[in-house]
Formats: structure tokens, C-alpha cells, sequence
């Protein structure tokens, strides 16, 4: 039997890194092929193949998904939040176009699975705040939001029309410190780590009391292998599922560094991102995921600060 072949577009970003070499140990790496229009990031290099690819450019994709003889893809490239507003025409040229070309070539060349992440963004002001629920109102006003509302109908539609099996998951803000956050309006979640240790203090671009759902990155790579591991029959939702790890606020996360850096200090200066923040849900309601394939989310709040402090320090010795 031919062994899965796995292409990873966006691989050089802050999900990218971290998903290629999760994937890596679990296939192998020659069957994980990391893509990204950026150079490799140096926690990539010499771990498998890489290659420059614009996702945009659909021929040259289409004749990389024949050659390498792709069953697999990951498609993670994409503006984000913030540098979405920035550029609104833009975010949903790419995030949806890239989405386009995937699921046509996955549907042309019979690729067995695609992995496409949507995000807490696809709610607006008008979904439940609190334990927002798998279906409920859909109304985002974020051009990357509306990005993303699109994408998880175009999905649907090629699961149920054309058969191609495409799974996604609502990604909440995430907290990393391998590769760094690009773009997004929940980053001030993993710069206030770093700031924390060089200097004490964070200024914070959210104003205090703003809630959002988050998550530590080792919890969304395991719901993002285990729902594309799951089998085909246990996937009930074929426009994304919500996931949920912990909701907390910027006064609240201040609090929980605290208690490792006693001198640390927060201040508030919102920006264009608090409008960003104040439009979507403070906390998820995952039953919907919990129940089909059994997800479950390990790190909160405490756990996650201790491991973040620990290893960017480790970060700093080893430089
Ligand atoms: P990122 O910005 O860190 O990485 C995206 C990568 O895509 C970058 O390395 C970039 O160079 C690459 N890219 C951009 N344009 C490209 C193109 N034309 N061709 C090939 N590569 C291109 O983003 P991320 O945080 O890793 O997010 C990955 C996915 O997860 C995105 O769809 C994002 O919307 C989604 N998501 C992320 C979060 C989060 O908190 N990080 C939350 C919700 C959803
Ligand atoms: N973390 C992402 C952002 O802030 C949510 O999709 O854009």
C-alpha cells in the first residue's frame, strides 16, 4: 500500500512549524513536505523536504500535488485578523482563492484528505458571547472573518458535492513560543511572555477586561491530528468544529505571570484590534467536537504560563 504523502502550504508560520514536525514524527520525514512562499524557518531545516511555493499559483501546486504524488494537504497560509483590517481586499484574496485551489486540485487528483484551519473569527458581534455554540448566528465584520465564514461553506460544499474529505477546526487565539504569531489580534497572548521576561512590563494593545478563547499550541497540533486521524463516519460537521482550551482576559493572564515574575507590570493602551476583540465570543462551547471524535484539551491558564516562562527561558540560554 502506498504510504500517506503529506504537503504542508503556510509551513514556515506559527501553527506551520510546529504541525510540520508533529507530522514528521508520526509519517516519517521525507512523506512531509513543507511549503511556504517565506524561507525555511531554521527549526525546519534538515528535519525534510521544503519548497518555495505561492499557493496562488495553482498550476505550479497542481504539478506538485501530481509529482510528489500527494494524498494529504494542510493548507495553513493566510492573513490574519489584524493585518486582515489593515488590508481587507487582500486577506480575502488569498484566504479564499488558496482554499479554492486546494479543494479543486484535492478534488481533480483525488487527494485522500485536506486539513483547512477557520478560526473564533467566523462570529460577530451577533453570536452568544459566552459558550458561543457549534451552530448558531454567523455574522463576522472582519474581512479575515468573512474569510473565513466563506471558506467553511466551500469546504461543505466540496465534502457533499464532489465527495473530497475536508475537515477543519475553529482555531481560538494561539499561544506558542516555537514561531512567532503573525498578524493576529490574539498575540498579545505570546508577546506578554516574552515582554515579560526582557523587560518586566507589557503594554497591552486590549484593554483589560477583554475575554477571548485561547489555547496552548501542543493542545490545538493534537486536536488537529486527531480529528484528521478520526474516521470518516465520526466527522458529523464538514464546516468546522468549534475547539475550546481556556478563555481569559489580559488582567487575568498579567496576574498568572505574576506569580513568576513578582515585578512585573501591565499597561493599557487599546488600539484597532480592540474593536477586532470586542466582535467575537469571550469562551466556546466545543460539546459538538468533544462528542464525535472525542476531543479534550489538557493545558488552562497555569499550566500553559509555567510552560511558557520555562521554555522561553531555555530559549535565551540556548542563543
Ligand atoms: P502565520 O501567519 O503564522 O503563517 C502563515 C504562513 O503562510 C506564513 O508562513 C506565510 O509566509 C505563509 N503564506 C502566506 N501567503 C502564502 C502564499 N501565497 N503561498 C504560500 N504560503 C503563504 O499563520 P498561523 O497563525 O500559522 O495560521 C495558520 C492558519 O490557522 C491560518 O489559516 C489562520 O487563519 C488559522 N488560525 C490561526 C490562529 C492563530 O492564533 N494562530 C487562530 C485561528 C486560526
Ligand atoms: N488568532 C487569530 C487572530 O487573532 C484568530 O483567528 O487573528
Amino acid at each position: 500500500m502506498l504510504k500517506d504523502k503529506i504537503l504542508i502550504i503556510g509551513a514556515c508560520g506559527q501553527i506551520g512549524v510546529e504541525l510540520t514536525l508533529a507530522l514528521r514524527k508520526i509519517y516519517g520525514n521525507n512523506h512531509v513536505v513543507a511549503a511556504d512562499l517565506r524561507e525555511e524557518n531554521p527549526l525546519l531545516k534538515g528535519t525534510g523536504p521544503y519548497v518555495t511555493l505561492d499557493v496562488l499559483n495553482k498550476e505550479m501546486l497542481h504539478v506538485m500535488v501530481i509529482r510528489q504524488n500527494i494524498t494529504q494537504i494542510y493548507l495553513l497560509a493566510a492573513i490574519l485578523s489584524a493585518t486582515g483590517e489593515k488590508n481587507p481586499l487582500l486577506a480575502w484574496s488569498l484566504n479564499t482563492q488558496s482554499l479554492l485551489n486546494v479543494l479543486e486540485i484535492a478534488e481533480i487528483e483525488k487527494v485522500k484528505k485536506v486539513y483547512w484551519p477557520s478560526s473564533i473569527a467566523v462570529f460577530g458581534p451577533s453570536s452568544p458571547k459566552v459558550k458561543c455554540p457549534q451552530k448558531t448566528i454567523l455574522e463576522p465584520t472582519t474581512a479575515y472573518g468573512i474569510s473565513k465564514f466563506a471558506g467553511e461553506f466551500w469546504c461543505n460544499y466540496f465534502f457533499h458535492r464532489y465527495k473530497v474529505d475536508v475537515r477543519s477546526i475553529r482555531y481560538p487565539g494561539l499561544i506558542s513560543y516555537k514561531s512567532q504569531p503573525g498578524g493576529g489580534t490574539t498575540d498579545y497572548a505570546v508577546e506578554i511572555y516574552y515582554d515579560a521576561l526582557e523587560e518586566k512590563k507589557y503594554n497591552c494593545f486590549l484593554k483589560e477586561d477583554t475575554y477571548l478563547p485561547m489555547m496552548y499550541m501542543p493542545d490545538a497540533i493534537r486536536a488537529t491530528i486527531e480529528l484528521m486521524e478520526a474516521p470518516a463516519e465520526r466527522i458529523s460537521v464538514r464546516t468546522s468544529y468549534n475547539i475550546h482550551g481556556m478563555s481569559f482576559s489580559p488582567k487575568e493572564i498579567a496576574a498568572e505571570i505574576k506569580k513568576h515574575i513578582p515585578g512585573f507590570k501591565i499597561t493599557y493602551n487599546p488600539d484597532y484590534r480592540q474593536p477586532i476583540a470586542d466582535s467575537w465570543p469571550q469562551s466556546i462551547d466545543d460539546s459538538v467536537a468533544r462528542e464525535d471524535w472525542k476531543w479534550k484539551p489538557e493545558y488552562n491558564l497555569e499550566s500553559m504560563s509555567s510552560d511558557m516562562l520555562k521554555n522561553i527561558r531555555l530559549k535565551k540560554v540556548e542563543r
